[in-house]
This record gives C-alpha cells, sequence and structure tokens, in this order.
C-alpha cells in the first residue's frame, strides 16, 4: 500500500549530511582511510566534569520525571549569570530564558509559533537547512538573501524590496556564521535591529557557534541597543562543550517571543531529561577550564589546514569564528564535482557549498573535527590529485 509522506516535505531536498552520511560510508565499506570533514561533530569527548554530573544527576530519582515547563530553574539561572558575565546582558530567568533540546528544535518550532501560512521568512543563503525547512513545514514562503564574499557574508538589507520587508515575518541570522565562519561585526547587528524595527520583523539569531570564535569575542544580538525588543537567540551546549548528543541549548531574548516557543513547546514535547539540564549547568560553571583550551585546539587545526591549502595554491579565508573552512573550489570544477573528487580520490569528505544554497556554488566546507595531523594529512592528499 502507499503511504506517501505529507506533501510539505515536497519543497525540501534530500536532508544534506544524510546524503554525505551514505557517501562516507560507501569509502569505508570499500576499505578507504576516510577523512571526514564533513558534518560539524566535535572529535573529543564531553568533558569528564559534565559526565559525572550527569551520573549523579541520574541517581537522583527526582530527575526522572517529565521536565515541564520552562526547565530546571537551577539551569536557567546559570544561563543568566554566563549571559551576564560574557555579553553583559540581563536576562529574567523567568521569563526571558527558555531551554531547548539543542538548538535545532528551538529552531523548528520557533517558525511553527510564529510563521503563519503565506508569511515571509528572510532565510540567508548559504545557511543551516533549517531556517529554511522549518518556514516550509510552518506554511511559509522563504525569501533568499545571498552571503557573498562580495557583501562580506552580511545579506543586504537595501537590496530587499520594501513590499517584501512588508510581507515578512522573520528574518533569520546566524553569527558566527555557518558555513561561511564570519563574525557579526556591532555596526552590523545594529543595522539588522534597526531593520527590524523598522518593519515590525522578528530577528531569529542563531548563535549555537557564538563560544567558538578565533578572532572575537563574538557578539550577542541581544548586547545592541533595542536588540531584546525584536530578537530572539537560540545558543547551544553543543559544540561548545562537546555535548551534540546530550541535546541542551537554550532560547533567550524578548519575552514575548520567550513565551510563544514555549507555547509551541509544550504541545510538542516534555522538556529535556532533568539529570541533562543539571549537567549543561555544570558545564558553563566550567567554561573557563572547558572552552579556552577547546578554542585554542581548533585554533592550532584551523592554522595548520588553511596555511597549508593556501600553501598549495587554494582559495580559503581562514574563519574568524566557528570550525568551519569555506573553501574555493578549484577553477572549472563546481562543488558537487570537487566534492565527488575528493570523496573518491582522496578519500576526503567535505560538504558542497550548494547544498547551503544556491550563492554557496563554487565552494566545499570543511570542518576542523579531526586531530591536526589528519589535516596535515588531507593537505598532502589534496596536494597530489590532478586538476
Ligand atoms: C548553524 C547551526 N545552527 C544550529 C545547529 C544545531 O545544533 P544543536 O541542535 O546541536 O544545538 C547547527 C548544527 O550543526 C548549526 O550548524
Amino acid at each position: 500500500m502507499p503511504f506517501p509522506v505529507a506533501d510539505r516535505f515536497k519543497h525540501l531536498p534530500p536532508y544534506l549530511f544524510a546524503e554525505i552520511d551514505k557517501r562516507k560510508k560507501a569509502a569505508v565499506a570499500a576499505g578507504h582511510d576516510v577523512i571526514n570533514l564533513g558534518i560539524g561533530d566535535p572529535d573529543t569527548p564531553t568533558p569528564k566534569v559534565i559526565i559525572d554530573a550527569l551520573k549523579e544527576a541520574a541517581d537522583d530519582p527526582s530527575t526522572h520525571q517529565y521536565a515541564l515547563d520552562n526547565g530546571d530553574p537551577a539551569f536557567r539561572k546559570q544561563i543568566a549569570a554566563f549571559f551576564k558575565k560574557r555579553f553583559k546582558v540581563e536576562l529574567d530567568p523567568e521569563t526571558e530564558i527558555y531551554p531547548t533540546i539543542g538548538s535545532k528544535e528551538g529552531l523548528a518550532n520557533f517558525a511553527f509559533a510564529f510563521v503563519n501560512p503565506g508569511d515571509i521568512t528572510l532565510v540567508p543563503e548559504p545557511c543551516y537547512p533549517v531556517y529554511r525547512g522549518a518556514t516550509y513545514f510552518a506554511g511559509g514562503v522563504p525569501l533568499y538573501m545571498d552571503l557573498t564574499e562580495e557583501n562580506d557574508f552580511f545579506p543586504d538589507f537595501d537590496r530587499i524590496d520594501p513590499r517584501d520587508a512588508k510581507r515578512a515575518k522573520v528574518l533569520w541570522l546566524n553569527y558566527p556564521n555557518s558555513p561561511t565562519g564570519k563574525l557579526a561585526t556591532k555596526a552590523f547587528f545594529e543595522k539588522a535591529v534597526a531593520f527590524a524595527k523598522k518593519h515590525e520583523i522578528i530577528i531569529l539569531q542563531d548563535a549555537a557557534y557564538t563560544e567558538m570564535f578565533f578572532d572575537g569575542p563574538a557578539l550577542s544580538i541581544l548586547e545592541i541597543p533595542g536588540g531584546k525588543d525584536v530578537a530572539l537567540e537560540l545558543h547551544s551546549c553543543s559544540k561548545t562543550f562537546s555535548m551534540t548528543g546530550w541535546r541542551a541549548g537554550w532560547a533567550c531574548g524578548n519575552r514575548e517571543l520567550v513565551a510563544g516557543l514555549g507555547r509551541m513547546k509544550s504541545n510538542v514535547d516534555s522538556g529535556i531529561f532533568t539529570a541533562v539540564q543539571r549537567a549543561a549547568t555544570v558545564a558553563l560553571q566550567h567554561y573557563d577550564e572547558i572552552v579556552p583550551p577547546l578554542m585554542a585546539m581548533y585554533k592550532q587545526r584551523r592554522d595548520t589546514f588553511c596555511n597549508g591549502l593556501k600553501a598549495i595554491g587554494w582559495k580559503v579565508r581562514p574563519p574568524e569564528a566557528t570550525f568551519y573552512c569555506w573553501i574555493r573550489v578549484p577553477q572549472g570544477y563546481t562543488s558537487t564535482q570537487t566534492t565527488m573528487k575528493l570523496i573518491d580520490e582522496a578519500h576526503i569528505i567535505t560538504v558542497p557549498g550548494n547544498g547551503f544554497g544556491a550563492p554557496g556554488e563554487g565552494y566545499v566546507r570543511a570542518t576542523l573535527t579531526v586531530p591536526e595531523a589528519r589535516l596535515a594529512e588531507a593537505v598532502d592528499r589534496i596536494k597530489k590529485l590532478k586538476w
């Protein structure tokens, strides 16, 4: 019997990383020594202090029941303390913070909470595919804003037709940016807040990488005067603390937006395991011991890989933030052709730039999630290829 999935899937290409994973598995099955620079998943384990906190919390039966409402009060308080120290922004733990099951879930549920059928959402491209997917699922219409080297990977709000701006409900932003590795400037965030205020648009700023910067510090849009009037920011423990599998993050900012997301969430999930929230609280408490050494490691990797590629004639702007390298493909090749050649002939997995949206054509994305020696090996393999 045919059981076709709902029509809402028809706008979506196959989920990008699932396709790459299939190819990676084929290369491994063929016995190749694969260097995986594909998906952004830290290779270092979650720090022990966080694992120990989880074990202790899991032994406490009071963590075993539904984690309803807006999450563990101690976690929200810790997030507020972190935010004050890191960004000098005061957040009310009761009304301006809401724990999420990683940031991805928050991004997707946010669209259901605020996007009506037919609403425009302004989506930067290339981008994390969830902004596009969540918009479609909610019945919205994405209007793309190109991020290119020419515009320094910032959307140009002056190019948006005022009629579209009037119909727009949401402006998606993501800084530090995946896949381009770009950090937001204060001037850009100020421009975004002014644009959103003028057209009464919500800003959904995906801040999954705010703690992964080399040339920072990365800003929160909530630091910008008026930011809290229009913005919700999604943060994540995933990459900062090597906790991708744990599913811990939070939304914060404008209280109406926080409440709307919470209302949506209360209808579709029943919170994050309280033991995970306690462990995430401990992660934030130990930020100073955990995060700077991790970032020093990624910086070393970035320098080895990007300098190595540059030395063999490739064009790459070392990322200012995130662990992604956004690399120009060789002349005469498309993103997909380059990715396939790298897999087939060098057994290196990257992601074709056009998979993040049309303006990503001409690039591949490589992630710094293997040890430095493997990155040096990857450069050696690439050097031997004939283009
Ligand atoms: C830009 C961006 N936002 C959000 C996420 C989701 O991360 P998580 O749900 O683990 O917090 C990712 C994951 O790769 C990402 O690249």
